[in-house]
């Protein structure tokens, strides 16, 4: 039988002598590699006579496996010893700070959208939404808007080209007020919710984008009253801006969803040039401010989103989250909002970790000082 111990001693030996990963792969090559020697013993088997080839192949095969062996065995011991000798030199000092990771922050209008949550949520509210394309009956015609309503007009709205399969005409909502209708359709009556969500209106300047953020407000129950509706807005608009000192003015106004319909007011002090909200509006140097828009829900809201007017009857209003945002975190410029430039958020920014409750209060630190 043909004996290769000669090859194979003389091969465990240089493996074992290798140097290194790479000088090992070197060898690898050398021996088992396309031209290498014990591939060649190998292929040699193929022009050998039957009878030689039966003695010599046991011998060819086990010095093949026997090289594989001793190279993986020497890998491996190398990769142990690497490992071991990096164990050995690196240290790692637990005492010492982490590394700051690269956080994101909250953006104002999401931070005021949950400190709206909260509020409301103390006061038995729930939150509702609905859809961003909306159809015109939702949006305008279950609102009581008429045909001839100025929000109506193509360069007021945002409409689509098309219809939706059933023939409604779409848009994208121009107020948060369909939620209105969709909860009451869906939930029915008594109700208590807030809507937060993003509106559009084909509009573009310093103090408008195109697109901004509402927050809708409505209760339904039996006896509701304006009494109702100004406890609730004073209640929230204090514990917004975190001053008892708020004082509000119901003004009467109009909106076709709304009867009798008020505009409220918040009273504001000059200091510096810069208004802070707080006390009345008719004390010197003070002033009133536009805050929002609200009403007893009209009975042809209620009927139209299927309730019976006669036993129920509610409160709505409507708010910007922006225009809250700028006025408690005091930014002055709208479109800011929407750049999504990173120095202004981080600027403005909320830590993630800041959320508002009630128990620790519902204004949010700034992760950076202003
Ligand atoms: N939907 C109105 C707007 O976008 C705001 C509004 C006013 C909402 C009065 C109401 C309300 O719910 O009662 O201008």
């Amino acid at each position: 039988m043909a004996d290769y111990s000669v090859l194979e001693n003389e091969a465990r030996e240089r493996i074992g002598a290798a140097a290194d990963l790479s000088a090992l792969e070197a060898l690898r090559i050398e021996f088992l590699g396309k031209q290498g020697s014990v591939s060649g013993l190998l292929k040699s088997l193929g022009a050998m006579s039957p009878e030689e080839r039966l003695a010599k192949a046991p011998a060819i095969q086990a010095l093949r496996e026997a090289v594989a062996n001793a190279l993986a065995a020497r890998k491996e011991a190398m990769e142990a010893a690497e490992l071991e000798a990096r164990l050995a030199t690196e240290t790692l000092d637990l005492s010492l700070p982490a590394p700051e990771l690269p956080k994101g922050s909250v953006h104002p209008v999401s931070q005021v959208m949950d400190e709206l949550a909260e509020i409301f949520a103390d006061l038995g509210f729930s939150v509702a939404t609905g859809p961003e394309i909306e159809g015109e009956w939702h949006n305008f015609t279950a609102l009581n808007m008429p045909e001839s309503h100025p929000a109506r007009a193509m360069h007021d709205t945002f409409y689509f080209p098309d219809a939706a399969p059933d023939g409604r005409k779409m848009l994208l909502r121009t107020h948060t007020s369909p939620v209105q209708v969709r909860t009451m359709m869906s939930a029915g009556a008594p109700l208590r919710i807030i809507a937060p969500g993003r509106v559009y209106r084909s509009d573009s300047d310093a103090t408008h984008t195109p697109m901004f953020h509402q927050v809708e407000g409505l209760v339904i129950d039996r006896d509701i009253h304006l009494g109702h509706l100004k406890w609730t807005l004073e209640t929230f608009l204090k514990a917004f801006f975190e001053r008892e000192d708020i004082v509000l003015r119901l003004r009467p106004s109009y909106f076709p969803f709304t009867e009798p319909s008020v505009e409220v007011d918040v009273g504001f002090a000059l200091v510096n040039g810069k208004r802070v909200l707080g006390g009345s509006g008719d004390a010197p140097g003070h002033g009133w401010m536009e805050l929002l828009g609200s009403g007893m829900v009209n009975r042809r809201v209620i009927e139209m989103s299927g309730l019976d007017p006669d036993q129920w009857q509610g409160f709505a209003f409507g708010v910007g989250v922006d225009r809250l945002a700028m006025l408690k975190y005091g930014m002055d410029d709208l479109r800011a909002f929407f750049d999504g430039d990173v120095r202004w958020l981080k600027h403005y920014g909320f830590s993630f970790l800041d959320q508002p409750t009630l128990s620790a209060g519902v204004g949010a630190q700034r992760t950076h000082a202003p």
